[in-house]
């Protein structure tokens, strides 16, 4: 199958990535400005969800609304996928018949298995092991506030989870140093940091990791799917939660990243989202942005007329 898929951010070359997010930033203010921008009408994307979702839902959706399209929701729970058909047989068929599709799922080899019997693009939009299109729009919103994320220190506080393997990605991908503090246990997937080398460094303490840090970010303690672990991992990662105090140690202009549900007094204060270093309300509206410059980038662009 020759279509071009986003299941990581490995997946585009670091040009790419630029260009995305610049694309992004020229598409939202489009958007501001109340331009009509339709090179996807007629295109139809389907977006299967197993597991739960605002943002990226809403943010498709009304990405390809807004590029001319439709999108279509589907669930486990409705369609035949949750009855037992095959997912590569649900790609033939799928990829058949719409024009892009986006997946959340568990076990990320979901999305390879779709992706190979699958015509048209496949868009990770989250598996247990990436969240690429969260870090688009984490990259968008940092080059939108400071500029190039280039050569600077990123911290990466609480699980080495899905999020935290992105960020490994993504620091190799835009050239930044990740500093990644977790409890023992809890550290992001070998296979991750082996590709990274000296990009990310591993740590115990979240003071060291931050010292100096021009972007901070963190995630649930409990990720989707992982819910029977709550109680445990809430004991185990106190001395994780992001703090006024704690970000007192980063660089004078270090930016706040959290790429939401959050749990206010868990991972962050209860007053982290509204400290004036905190960009989670942009972060969050730069994934409808950053996601419609992905969809621009992969989806073939309107018919022709007959
Ligand atoms: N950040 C993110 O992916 O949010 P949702 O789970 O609401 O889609
Ligand atoms: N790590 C979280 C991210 C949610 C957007 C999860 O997988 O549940």
């Amino acid at each position: 199958m020759s279509a071009r898929h986003f299941l990581s951010l490995m997946d585009c070359t670091p040009d790419e990535l630029v260009g995305l997010i610049r694309r992004g930033i020229e598409l939202k203010d489009l958007r501001n400005r109340g331009v009509l921008f339709e090179p996807l009408k007629n295109r139809v994307l389907g977006m299967i969800f197993e597991k739960a979702s605002t943002r990226t839902r809403l943010s498709f959706e009304a990405g390809m609304i807004q590029l001319g399209g439709q999108a279509i929701f589907l669930s486990p729970r409705d369609t035949q996928l949750g009855r037992g058909e095959p997912i590569g047989d649900a790609a033939i068929v799928m990829s058949r018949m719409l024009d892009a599709v986006m997946i959340r799922t568990f076990a990320h080899s979901t999305l390879t298995e779709f992706a190979a019997n699958s015509r048209v693009p496949l868009i990770n939009g989250l598996s247990d092991d990436l969240h690429p299109c969260q870090l688009l729009a984490d990259m968008q919103t940092f080059h939108e506030l400071r500029g190039s994320i280039k050569g600077k220190t990123v911290a990466w506080i609480g699980d080495g989870n899905n999020m935290c393997n992105s960020y490994i990605e993504a620091a190799v991908q835009f050239d930044f140093q990740l500093r990644v503090a977790c409890p023992e246990g809890y550290e992001p997937n070998a296979k991750f940091l082996a590709m990274a080398g000296d990009r990310v460094q591993l740590m115990r303490s979240p003071q060291e990791a931050v010292a100096g840090a021009h972007l901070v970010s963190t995630d649930v303690w409990t990720s989707m799917g992982q819910e029977e672990q709550a109680a445990e991992r809430i004991k185990l990662f106190q001395p994780y939660q992001v703090n006024a105090a704690l970000l007192d140690l980063a660089a004078k202009d270090v930016l706040f990243l959290h790429c939401l549900p959050a749990h206010r007094g868990e991972e962050i204060s209860e007053d982290l989202l509204e400290d004036p270093r905190s960009a989670a309300w942009d972060q969050a509206e730069n994934r409808l942005h950053a996601q419609k410059a992905l969809l621009e980038f992969l989806v073939e662009p309107a018919y022709h007329h007959a």
